[in-house]
């Protein structure tokens, strides 16, 4: 079973995604760190990231080892992922590795952006996870609140809509959800509810 898991930063895809892999016992590749991994990469390095054919390089020559450094989680290198991610040859040199964990056998649960669309467009099942700007940006200050910082919602409000609109408009593999996915909005939901509306949508769809 391939489920394909896509949508907007902060909306709780990787969660999900995660969840429903230890549940249905299946492989879990999150796409981002390996954008995330290039853009840490190229800062490393000082090269620049706006230049499509030196990013494809990197792209290219990515190594599983790069994906466990520990600096890929949080917002400087989600941004960095999207502005690497808009390039064709990144993206290009990236399909192999995805379609080839994705075609494991037993299946595999992969997130991402264009997973549904561009990667695994046959997918068992697409799930579209989604929620308002607003409260995907609530969500993020209340975490780092937690931590004990003291975030600013009007600031994390203004990257989150830039991320969407940088995601959203690139020519090659935008964000949007397959047109046989099903959009999972969780604006109004909780994590346990989320999960339950996940496993109900792939337990309908999973082939017998
Ligand atoms: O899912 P994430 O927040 O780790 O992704 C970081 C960025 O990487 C995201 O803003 C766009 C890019 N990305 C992508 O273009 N395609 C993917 N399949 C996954 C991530």
């Amino acid at each position: 079973m391939r489920i394909a898991i896509d949508g907007p930063a902060g909306a709780g895809k990787g969660t999900l995604a995660e969840r429903l892999a230890r549940h249905y016992g299946l492989p879990f590749l999150d796409t981002g760190l390996l954008y995330r991994a290039i853009g840490r990469l190229m800062v490393d390095a000082g090269a620049d990231l706006d230049d499509p054919a030196v990013a494809g390089g990197y792209a290219e020559r990515l190594q599983a080892a790069d994906l466990k450094r520990g600096d890929l989680r949080g917002r400087a290198a989600g941004d960095l992922a999207s502005r690497v991610a808009v390039h064709p040859p990144v993206r290009a040199a990236l399909v192999d590795f995805q379609r080839a964990f994705a075609a494991r056998p037993g299946g595999a649960v992969l997130d991402g952006r264009d997973i549904g669309t561009v990667i695994v467009p046959d997918a068992d099942v697409k799930l579209f996870v989604t929620a308002s700007a607003e409260v995907r940006a609530r969500r993020r200050a209340d975490e780092l609140a937690a931590g004990g910082a003291a975030p600013d919602y009007g600031q994390i409000l203004a990257e989150i809509r830039a991320r969407d609109a940088r995601d959203s408009t690139r020519t090659v593999a935008p964000l949007m959800p397959a047109a046989d996915a099903v959009v999972l909005d969780t604006s109004a939901l909780d994590r346990d509810q989320v999960f339950a509306a996940a496993v109900a949508i792939v337990d309908a769809r999973r082939p017998a």
